[in-house]
């Protein structure tokens, strides 16, 4: 990270923390909800599958970057099977960069070739092992181990949603990350229960468990991209929600925190451990600050 960015974040943070404010940092951009994927535990995909028009989305970033959003994502949806003519996300990721974005992110399902090296991080969805993932996923895993192999950079973060399919699969997924050349890191999130999921939460005990089998990961040198401090409040659901500093836009319409905002009860029941994080950061806990500026300062 330049230290420009990292001194913008770090003034940002305190009058967050100082003056508690609400102002959000993080955007999320949903460029479409189509998918060529339909995994058992997502409730997002394909309701409208409508690819939003480039120029659409170009005034989605703009209204959030006025916002003061200085950290954006572009969300599905699958982001690669996004176009708009001879535009495709990656056009998206240069523009954004241009617009003055510090930190770009593209969330993907990793079924199509990368070649994406101007984003910061791809989060590239990995839900176990070939046995598990392709449970969660259908028959991809190959797929996408090629994609990696083959990828143009070095930007490749695992994103793992850590259901009942595939809770026993966490270390085969932090092995791999540590070991394959192209991904520099693993992120993890609890299943979120929207009312078609229900069947897929964890209890309070299984997410124990995983939490500690990340730890000793951290301990074997798997490179986490999450914080450890955060993982008590995230196996209680006692962080506080949402997240008034993460906002996200889609066809036009702003949610703070997720477009999961609208389900009723869902947040009590939150397994985005970046809500955890945030929240927790943003009302001033001081190990998750500290743990936050080691973690950033290493993956970006
Ligand atoms: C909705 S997908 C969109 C991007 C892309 N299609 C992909 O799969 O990465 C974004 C991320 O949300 C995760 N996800 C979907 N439903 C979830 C849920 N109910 N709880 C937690 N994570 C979920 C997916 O596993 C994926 O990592
Ligand atoms: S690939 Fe992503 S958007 Fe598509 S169904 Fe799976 S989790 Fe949902
Ligand atoms: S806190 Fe609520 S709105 Fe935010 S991600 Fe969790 S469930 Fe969605």
């Amino acid at each position: 990270m330049k230290v420009t960015s990292f001194l913008r974040f770090a003034g940002f943070g305190i009058k967050t923390i100082l003056f508690r404010k609400k102002d959000p940092i993080l955007g999320t951009v949903i460029v479409t909800d189509r998918c060529n994927l339909k995994c058992r535990h997502c409730s997002v995909n394909n309701i409208t599958a409508v690819m939003h028009p480039y120029a659409q989305i170009m005034g989605e970033m703009k209204t959030l970057y006025d916002m003061g959003v200085r950290i954006l994502f572009f969300c599905g949806g699958e982001t690669f099977l996004w176009r708009d003519g001879e535009k495709t996300i990656r056009d998206l990721v240069r523009e954004a960069k241009q617009m003055g974005f510090l930190i770009v992110n593209v969330v993907t399902n990793g079924t199509f070739p990368i070649d994406l090296p101007e984003a910061d991080l791809i989060l590239l969805s990995l839900d176990g092992d070939r046995e598990r993932h392709n449970a969660v996923r259908g028959d991809t895993y190959d797929t996408i181990m090629e994609n990696i192999k083959n990828a143009t950079s070095d930007n490749i973060c695992f994103y793992m949603a850590i259901n009942q399919i595939n809770k026993d699969a966490v270390a085969d997924v932090c092995r791999l990350a540590r070991d394959t050349a192209n991904v520099r890191a693993v992120s993890f999130n609890f299943h979120t229960p929207y009312p078609d999921t229900r069947e897929l939460a964890l209890s309070k005990e299984e997410k124990r468990e995983c939490c500690e089998v990340i730890k000793q990961m951290m301990k074997e040198k798997v490179p986490v991209f999450n914080l450890k401090s955060a993982f008590p409040y995230l196996i209680e659901n006692r962080f506080p929600t949402p997240c008034h500093q993460c906002v996200v836009i889609e066809n036009g319409k702003i949610s703070v925190c997720g477009r999961c905002i609208d389900v009723p009860g869902l947040c009590e029941e939150c397994g985005y451990f970046f809500v955890a994080e945030y929240t927790l950061l943003f009302k001033g806990n001081p190990k998750i600050i500290c743990e936050m500026l080691r973690t950033y300062l290493k993956y970006i």
